[in-house]
């Protein structure tokens, strides 16, 4: 099969959050199993040409956004596992600073960044001569894709055997704005309808993608029962109108590169047979965090958007109620500036029990996942959480929240079966985190408990093994459906 990938983000070229891991490793396995896949992304200021030796294709290509005719180049590269990456450059909407926005505020033209993106990968896979039979597209910024294939272009012969995929990761952000983003956009207003492309008297990028992809999936599944059922922020009744059509497909971490044996951010490598350098790791991480070294302190981390979904109202409520134990804080973040304050305060009140960083940084990132004992994630809601899955590979025991994705992958640690991979607590029925956290510092304590524990964490497998046929399946489905539909229209 011919796939393309659409992303607003993707590793190793460009992360804001989990949605660059998934597009970045998805593909690889993908290409495993035989298909053609290639990635397009808009290239951003920070995406570096030499880093990654981009090549340009010679020519230019235009599409209108409002009034305005843009005009793009392609960039090209191929990564380490041979896909090919192609970036749509474009010096007014994509060299800034920032992906979404900058110190904390979203840019005031996303819904034009995004207008011109989608137009130009669809104009792009033309101009590359690539007929791809599933595009598939993830978030907002890439829901006008199916909109377009499904009325401007769809007598267009280029794309008669193509089928389109809408992944949701996060059905919070959505991209609405007002109804003229019709005709910026240059659709027709005859398709400014309920069962297309209008919500309330508006143009919803999400929604367009829900309404107008060939089958929508979800990352996890029980994210996918609650956005149909009452975590849909408005799409309810959209996905409930396509209800069998919804997919909730788990995602996996690459377990190549968060490895700890190999890891070369961190102080020692380690794996279940070499569990005591985890300590070394620990010992790094207290002196980065002006932290007392001990192991017998608790040290628990986070590496996070700072972001309302993830918890950090629950998250520094505890770092007060929490002082006086044998516990210590360190946290990585960057995001929403009034987190980011709390937060500065919280760690200013007690230094040598919280340590902050303000910062996007890998390193430092992978020295948390590896030196802590414990993972904090209580969000309030998690489509999927790839976050508490790197920890587990790192035989760091998750705390989280009854949701999403949390939900289908941490288990609660049974001492007396000694099953479960971490600590779960569930805000819907009250249950309180940081009484979660004081009962697994009981079996912190118990360090035999503690060690099958952390083997449990270190033997829990989310690779994309499973979920890749999965996709694989969803996309059979749709080649065979518009087979059929294009047999039954010439007959
Ligand atoms: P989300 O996509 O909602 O942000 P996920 O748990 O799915 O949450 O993925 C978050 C990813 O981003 C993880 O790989 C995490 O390590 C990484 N990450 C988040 N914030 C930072 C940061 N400040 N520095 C480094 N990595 C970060
Ligand atoms: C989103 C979600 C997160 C998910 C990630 C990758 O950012 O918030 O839960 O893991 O996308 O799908």
């Amino acid at each position: 099969m011919n796939i393309l990938m659409v992303a607003s983000e993707c590793v190793p070229f460009v992360k804001v959050g989990g949605l660059a891991d998934v597009v970045g490793t998805l593909p690889k396995y993908l290409k495993e199993l035989g298909h053609n896949v290639k990635i397009i992304l808009p290239k951003y200021k920070s995406i570096d040409g030499k880093k990654y030796n981009l090549q340009t294709l010679p020519f230019r290509l235009n599409v209108q956004v409002g009034k305005s005719t843009q005009s793009f180049r392609i960039k090209y590269c191929k990564t380490k596992d041979k896909i090919e990456v192609y970036f749509i450059e474009n010096m007014h909407f994509f060299n800034r600073i920032g992906v979404y926005g900058n110190a904390g505020l979203d840019y005031s033209d996303n819904k034009e960044r995004y207008i011109f993106f989608c137009r130009a990968v669809l104009e792009s896979v033309k101009a590359l001569m690539f007929r791809p039979d599933i595009i598939h597209c993830n978030d907002w910024q890439t829901g006008l894709i199916p909109a377009y294939l499904k009325t401007n272009l769809k007598n267009d012969g280029f794309f008669w055997s193509t089928s389109c995929v809408f992944t949701i990761h996060n059905i919070a952000y959505q991209g609405q704005f007002s109804a003229s983003t019709i005709e910026e956009a240059g659709f027709s207003w005859e398709d400014f309808t309920p069962d297309k492309l209008e919500y309330y008297n508006s143009v919803n990028f999400m929604k367009c993608g829900i309404a107008m992809a060939d089958a929508v999936s979800t990352v996890s599944p029980t994210y996918a029962k609650e956005i149909k059922e009452f975590n849909g922020r408005g799409m309810e009744g959209v996905l409930n109108s396509r209800h069998d059509e919804i997919y909730g497909i788990l995602n996996g971490i690459d377990y190549d590169y968060w490895n700890p044996l190999t890891d070369k951010y961190i102080a020692a490598n380690y794996d279940k047979n070499k569990l005591n350098n985890k300590k070394l790791c620990k010992k790094d991480l207290q002196k980065k965090c002006g932290f007392k070294v001990s192991d017998n302190m608790h040290l628990f981390g986070c590496v996070s958007r700072l972001d309302n979904q993830k918890g950090f109202d629950i998250i520094i409520d505890a770092l007060y109620s929490l002082k006086d134990c044998d516990m210590q804080f360190v946290i990585l973040g960057s995001g929403d500036n009034e987190i980011r304050d709390k937060l500065k305060k919280a760690a200013l009140n007690m230094p040598k029990k919280v340590a902050v960083f303000f910062d996007y940084d890998e390193k430092l990132a992978h020295k948390i996942y590896a030196g802590c004992d414990s993972y904090m994630m209580p969000s309030r809601f998690e489509p999927c959480g790839l976050s508490q899955m790197i920890a587990l590979a790192y035989g760091t025991i998750p705390i989280v929240n009854r949701t999403g994705g949390l939900a289908d992958t941490i288990e609660y640690y049974n001492h007396f079966t000694k099953e479960g991979n971490g600590f779960v607590f569930n805000i819907t029925y009250g249950e309180n985190f940081v009484q979660t956290v004081l009962k697994s510092d009981k079996i912190f304590k118990n360090k035999q408990n503690w060690n099958t524990l952390m083997l449990n964490a270190l033997n829990s497998n989310f690779s994309w093994d499973k979920s890749i046929f999965k996709y694989e399946k969803m996309y059979n489905n749709l080649v065979v459906n518009k087979l059929k539909e294009t047999i039954f229209s010439r007959s």
